[in-house]
C-alpha cells in the first residue's frame, strides 16, 4: 500500500509507505518494514530485514539487519 520504487525485486516485502528509490538493488529474500527509505543506488543483501522508519543511504551496501528509526550509510552500511 503506498509503496513507491523504481526497482525490480524478487521474492521481497515491502511495507506500507516506504520507498526504493531507483537503482537500488534488492534480490532474495529481504523484509522491508513500513515507513522505509531506501536510497538511490543501494544495495540490500540477501536475507536482510530492514525495520519500521529505517532510512538507506544512497550508495549504502547492507549487509546486515537494521534497527527500526535507524540510518546507514556506507560501504558496508554502517549506522549514521
Ligand atoms: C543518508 C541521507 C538521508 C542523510 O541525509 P542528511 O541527514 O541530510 O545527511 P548530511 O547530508 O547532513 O550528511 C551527514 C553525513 O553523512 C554523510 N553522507 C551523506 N549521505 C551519504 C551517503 N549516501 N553515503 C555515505 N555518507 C553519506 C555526509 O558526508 C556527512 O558526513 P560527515 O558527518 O562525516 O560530514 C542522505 O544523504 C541520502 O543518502 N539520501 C538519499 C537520497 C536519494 O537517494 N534520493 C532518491 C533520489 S531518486
Amino acid at each position: 500500500m503506498h509503496v513507491n520504487y523504481g526497482v525490480g525485486m524478487t521474492r521481497t516485502h515491502v511495507g506500507a509507505f516506504s520507498t526504493v528509490a531507483p537503482g537500488a538493488t534488492i534480490c532474495g529474500d529481504v523484509w522491508i518494514g513500513e515507513r522505509v527509505f531506501i536510497g538511490a543506488g543501494a544495495v540490500v543483501k540477501n536475507l536482510v530485514s530492514v525495520g519500521d522508519g529505517a532510512t538507506i543511504a544512497a550508495g549504502a551496501v547492507v549487509v546486515a539487519d537494521v534497527p527500526d528509526g535507524v540510518t546507514v550509510r556506507g560501504v558496508p552500511a554502517r549506522v549514521a
